[in-house]
């Protein structure tokens, strides 16, 4: 007589009894394969010795913990994302410009340089915690600015201000947000940052930072690499627009995403909720309406004007030279974030974090510098810190998190970072941001290429 070992499960889903799967006959002659997709025990064995041997686990019952199980790292949580987004939103998302040149040497920067370990140091605790912009944060990075997060998930701003909050990392409630600053910051909560594009209405601009001031947001951020928004071509290919249109095409690529759809229909409208009145006036489309309002008549100017109306923490975020940002100490601001828009706006520009040495050379400590565009893994972080920046932002990788999974996602996303980064951190010798930043370019070296 054999005894069958639990049901038998699709391969993939209990490492475990996969394992068991893959080991042949002869090194365990008691487990005989009866056939391809199940095993039988002899009678040899016992099912009490075998579960003291296999862990069976429980199927489990809910759906967001079954998908986070399988997530490890933000490349899982990126996939897991995929599934559920129409081709649209994974378009708009993962998207850069004109021909992603800069999309993809924003990555390609990173992974061309190598991590110098110092073992043989204490390293059994490891502190990530730190001061950014004045305020303390359990970890060196903040979640930068993303403009219609309701389309990713209908939690959208608020799921992710309360995964930040409970995280302790300042989040950045983008200008183009489809959820209220009000309702974010009043519900919410946490260190929230509010970030700004001068339209071309002003006096927009000053009621939207009055608003932020008055809902309690700590640190304006203006950005100001978008006088006009770059080509997207995917999101041309796909026909993506804001709210989503019907065509032949889009159609198709809802259908097959169903949950997404039926999300998208109970949740209200989505729109600039930050200037709804406005949009709703005017005789164009949503899209059209953001589209006119960026401004290419923007300049330094417009940035003394935005110091002078805002009194508390102010970041400058689209920089990327020594030179601006040194102009940018002259008009008072507190803090650069270098930044390509994550390759989405001017196509071939540099890389954010080859400019990051000589633009910490060139402000010294005068102002704080942040670095973003590309930044997938805690070992990034490590290397970002270690060549001048006092703290990064990310932007796909907590939207990879909320497509996945919501809140929770998110969530999994700061700390798949965090981890990272404390493990990282472990095997290169190094116990604190402080040090990471001290220690410096000698933990860092270029790879050759090729
Ligand atoms: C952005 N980004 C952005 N920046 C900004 O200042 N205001 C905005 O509204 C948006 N919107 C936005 C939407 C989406 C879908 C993405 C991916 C990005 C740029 C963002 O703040 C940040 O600079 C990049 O995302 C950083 O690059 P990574 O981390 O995505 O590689």
């Amino acid at each position: 007589m054999r005894h069958p070992v639990g049901d038998p499960q699709p391969e993939g889903d209990d490492p475990a009894t996969d394992a068991l799967r893959q080991t042949s006959d002869q090194e365990w002659p008691w487990i005989q394969l009866e056939s391809s997709n199940q095993k039988k025990v002899s009678d040899a064995v016992k099912i009490s010795e075998v579960r003291s041997l296999v862990q069976l686990r429980k199927p489990e019952p809910d759906r967001i913990e079954r998908t986070l199980r399988r997530c490890v790292t933000i490349e899982d949580l990126q996939h897991a994302a995929w599934r559920r987004w129409p081709r649209s939103v994974r378009g708009y998302v993962e998207g850069g410009a004109d021909g992603e040149v800069s999309l993809a040497r924003n990555r390609a920067a990173y992974e061309a340089l190598g991590l110098v370990p110092s073992p043989l140091r204490d390293v059994t605790e490891v502190d990530l915690r730190t001061s950014i912009l004045g305020g303390d944060s359990t970890l060196p990075f903040a979640l930068a600015p993303t403009g219609y997060t309701r389309m990713m998930h209908p939690d959208g701003e608020s799921a992710v201000a309360r995964a930040a909050r409970d995280a302790g990392v300042p989040y950045t409630m983008s200008t183009m947000a489809t959820t209220r600053l009000e309702n974010v910051a009043g519900e919410v909560g946490g260190d929230l940052w509010f970030q700004l594009y001068v339209w071309r209405d002003r006096g927009l601009v000053r009621d939207l930072l009055e608003r932020a001031k008055a809902s309690g947001y700590r640190a304006l951020m203006l950005t100001v690499d978008t006088p006009v928004t770059g080509l997207r071509v995917r999101d041309v290919h796909n026909g993506f627009t804001i709210p989503p249109q019907l065509s032949a095409s889009t159609v198709l690529d809802m259908a097959r995403h169903p949950m997404w759809c039926a999300r998208l229909l109970v949740g209200p409208a989505i729109t600039f909720a930050n200037f709804a009145p406005e949009v709703g006036r005017s005789p164009e489309g949503l899209m059209e309406f953001a589209a006119k309002q960026f401004d290419p008549s923007v300049t330094w100017e417009d940035l003394a004007w935005i110091r002078g109306l805002w009194q508390g923490p102010l970041m400058v975020k689209g920089l990327v030279s020594a030179q601006d940002a040194a102009r940018a100490v002259e008009v008072g601001v507190d803090a650069v974030v270098l930044s390509n828009h994550g390759g989405r706006q001017l196509d071939q520009v540099v890389v954010p974090l080859q400019m990051l040495p000589a633009v910490r050379d060139q402000v010294g400590d005068k102002i704080e510098v942040y670095v973003d565009s590309g930044i997938r893994r805690g070992s990034d972080i490590a290397i970002a810190l270690a060549l001048g920046a006092d703290a990064v932002l990310v932007g796909r990788p907590y939207l990879y998190g909320l497509g996945a999974a919501g809140e929770r996602g998110v969530a999994a996303s700061i700390s798949m970072l965090g981890d990272e980064l404390r493990r990282a951190m472990t095997l290169m010798g190094v116990t604190s941001v402080a040090q990471l930043r001290a220690e410096g370019s000698a933990l860092v070296r270029s790879l050759p290429s090729g």
